[in-house]
Parts: structure tokens; sequence; C-alpha cells
């Protein structure tokens, strides 16, 4: 696949296959990531990578969230949509816990968010050139106590992405706005 197919043709993937994702496809994914630009190579990002049974907890931690949420909403079936986050995370290979080190002044905190944005796209754009789905998640558990303890997230971190990684079983198809009706050429 050369680079502009796989930007043209990469998607979310929402289910996965179980069978794993080989280390050494891992480590490519995250080589690419950590080639993206970012302003005077402050290279703000850090990554860990979580299978086993830390996904096990992971998936766990997204089931008591689920739940919580799913009771205080009064809705039915709050075990049911519970068991399915948990699901979500505990029969796929891995997820990539993508961390952004904060700096102090707040500009530099926002050009290193577009930064790891970009490290996290890249690392996407890696994997789909193995034919490896990704989805970027930022749900609750990205912000949820026990999970950060759980990855080792410092107070001067946070989490800007947790990437689901595996073969897909299925790649949604999802139409965007033509470039055309979002583009003015000036001359
Ligand atoms: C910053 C960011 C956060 C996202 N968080 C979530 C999320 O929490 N849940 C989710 O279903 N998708 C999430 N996504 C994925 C988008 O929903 C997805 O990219 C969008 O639907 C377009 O689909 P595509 O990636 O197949 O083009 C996120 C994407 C980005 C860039």
């Amino acid at each position: 696949m050369n680079l502009y197919e796989g930007l043209i043709t990469r998607r979310t993937v929402h289910h996965f296959r179980t069978d794993p994702v080989p280390e050494t496809i891992i480590r490519r994914m995250l080589d690419a990531a950590v080639q993206a630009p970012n302003h005077h190579l402050t290279q703000p990002w850090r990554f860990v990578v979580i299978r086993g049974n830390n996904l096990q907890q992971l998936a766990k931690f997204r089931y008591d969230l689920a739940l919580n949420k799913a009771q205080t909403q009064n809705r039915p079936h709050a075990e049911r949509i519970a068991e399915q986050a948990r699901r979500d995370f505990a029969f796929i290979p891995a997820v990539i816990a993508v961390i952004q080190i904060l700096a102090e002044d707040p500009f530099r905190q926002q050009e290193d968010y577009a930064a790891v944005s970009c490290a996290t796209y890249a690392l996407m754009l890696a994997a789909w050139d193995h034919g490896v789905g990704t989805y970027w998640g930022t749900g609750a558990v990205t912000r949820y106590s026990p999970a950060l303890e759980l990855l080792g997230v410092q107070d001067n971190e946070r989490v800007v992405a947790f990437v689901r990684v595996g073969y897909p079983q299925d790649v949604p198809h999802v139409p965007r706005i033509p470039a055309d009706e979002k583009t003015s050429w000036l001359s």
C-alpha cells in the first residue's frame, strides 16, 4: 500500500478479530509515531502497549465505568451495556496508550497536543500499512484514576488516546464532505 492509498482507505475499526498482532508490527507503528512533526523537537510523547492481564484489568475498569453511568441514567440492561464495554477491550490483541508529557507553558502544551495527535495518526496509518486496524478512543477510562495508576501516568502527563489495535473483522464506510466544498483557492 502506498502512503496516499493508506490515507484514503484507513477507517476506524469497530470490530476486531482476536488473533494477535505481531510485536514487529507494533514496533513499526511506534517507530512511525516518533517520526511525527513536533515544534522545537519537544518529542512530547510516550506510549504504553497494553496486553494480557493488564488489558483485562483495563477492560474491567471500562465495565465499572459503564455500569456506573448506565445505573446513574436508570438505563435498562445496565449490566449488559457494561459487559459490552468490557468486551470491547477484553477480546482485542492490544491497546496502545498515547501519552502527552505536559509542558508548563499553555501554548507549548497546545502545540505539543497537535504533535501527539500527529504521532497517534502516524501510529494508525503504520498499522493500516500492514492491514491492521485501529480505533482512537478518548472515553472516560482515559481519565479514570485507577487506569492512570495502572499505566503509571504522572501528574504532568495526560492520555491523548487509547488506540485499539487488531485485524479488522470489517472496515466501515465513512463518507466525507468532498474537499472541494471545504476549500477556497486564492490567487
Ligand atoms: C481526538 C479524537 C478522539 C476520538 N475519540 C473517539 C471516541 O472516544 N469514541 C469513538 O467511537 N471514536 C473516537 N474517535 C474516532 C472518530 O469517531 C472517527 O475517527 C470518526 O468517526 C471518523 O471515522 P474514520 O476514522 O473511520 O474516518 C476519535 C477521534 C479523534 C481524532
